[in-house]
């Protein structure tokens, strides 16, 4: 049976309480805050629950509430208020001082047992709870110190530097051949078709990270096989036509092999993302051999990326309030820039018109 502690100075109170709980419960008593603090400090891991009144000489409730706030117990151990009054102002300063709940006289049987049972069950489940969450909490701190540490074993090993220095070349290749047509089209046309390209090689971690959710073994193998976005570039359009275009000429080049694409401007994601994403197989020539290797290039115009920058930023950080609320402004402002990206389009049209009747 589980034990509670009742303390009240009113002889009658600790008896009425004892004989309505002595049925489920082993119920001790104190009749002043010094006793049941006596009490606590020898028991204080066997008790379920403690009643406590508020208005007893010398230690009163608060004081007993005091010592088992600086004591701790208050985490392991529920405390109901025996009072016979309902006032607002006490009752709140209870609640913050972290009490569960009341028990007000005149005493009724069997509301005080529903009080009782229910405040140590709902104490136990988030007590439970808590532990719980912890406990998962440093199951996961744990895996990222073993992904950090394992990463940076990865980072230097010789094979995997070798296969990262060929996916800084197929970078290069690929910023090159799309700096050639951005060169050859502006000749043509008298207009950039991009406005800037960025790229970046994945990081150990982000890779390591990557293998172990696809239930991979982190091998040089399982990277070529299974990551296409460790090398990565980013093409900023200012039109939308200008992506679709560009893609066309990248593929035109026979030796570029599309391996996947998905085209997130004709078909938006749910958030709103807008994008077109390559996978690609392109040919870069090493000093012992010509060796294909993967990048994405993501095509997205200035307004997209503007988006996706801060849409990224909500992912990734935590403890973000109100997050369905942006998301909801988020999308609203997806559909706004589409809106914007085709007016701007097709005013830009207007112009290279007129452009084409002046000469
Ligand atoms: P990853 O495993 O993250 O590479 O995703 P995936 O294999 O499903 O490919 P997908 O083409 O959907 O996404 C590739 C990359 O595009 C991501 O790594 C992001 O850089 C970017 N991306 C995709 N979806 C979103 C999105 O909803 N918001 C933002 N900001 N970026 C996105
Ligand atoms: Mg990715």
């Amino acid at each position: 049976m589980q034990k509670i502690l009742v303390v009240d100075d009113a002889e009658i109170n600790r008896e009425l309480l004892r004989e309505f709980l002595e049925v489920d419960y082993i119920v001790e008593t104190a009749e002043n805050g010094g006793q049941a603090l006596a009490v606590l400090r020898a028991q204080h891991g066997e008790i379920s629950a403690l009643l406590l009144d508020l208005h007893m000489p010398h230690t009163d409730g608060f004081a007993v509430i005091e010592q088992m706030r600086k004591q701790g117990w208050m985490e392991s151990i529920p405390v109901l208020i025996i009072s016979s009054e309902h006032a607002v102002e006490a009752e709140n300063k209870c609640f913050e001082l972290g009490v569960s709940d009341f028990i007000h006289r005149p005493f009724v049987d069997s509301i005080v047992k529903n009080r009782v049972r229910n405040t140590i069950e709902l104490f136990n489940c988030k007590n439970q709870l808590e532990r719980k969450i912890e406990k998962q909490s440093e199951t996961l701190r744990r895996q990222e110190q073993i992904i950090k540490i394992q990463a940076e074993q990865l980072s230097t090993a010789e094979s995997f530097n070798r296969l990262m220095m060929e996916y800084r070349s197929v970078i290069m290749e690929v910023e090159t051949r799309l700096k050639v047509l951005n060169a050859m089209f502006s000749e043509q046309y008298k207009r950039n078709p991009f406005e800037s390209i960025k790229s970046r090689l994945k990081k150990p971690e982000s890779i390591y990270k990557k293998l172990v959710r696809k239930d991979c073994p982190v091998t040089v193998e399982n990277i070529k096989e299974h990551i296409a976005d460790v090398a990565g570039l980013r093409v900023i359009c200012s039109f939308p036509d200008d992506i679709y275009r560009l893609e066309k000429l990248l593929l035109k080049q026979d030796d570029i092999i599309l391996l996947k694409k998905k085209d997130y401007i004709k078909n938006p994601k749910s958030n709103g993302y807008r994008s077109l994403h390559l996978i690609l197989s392109v040919p870069v020539f090493l000093p012992d051999e010509k060796k294909y290797m993967k990048a994405e290039v993501q095509f997205r115009t200035i307004a997209m990326d503007f988006w996706g920058s801060l849409e990224h930023k909500l992912k990734y950080k935590k403890n973000i309030n109100n997050t369905e609320e942006i998301e909801r402004q988020l999308k609203a402002c997806a559909d706004s820039i589409e809106a914007l990206d085709y007016q701007m389009q097709k005013i830009r049209d207007k112009i290279d018109q007129s452009e084409g009747e002046c000469l």
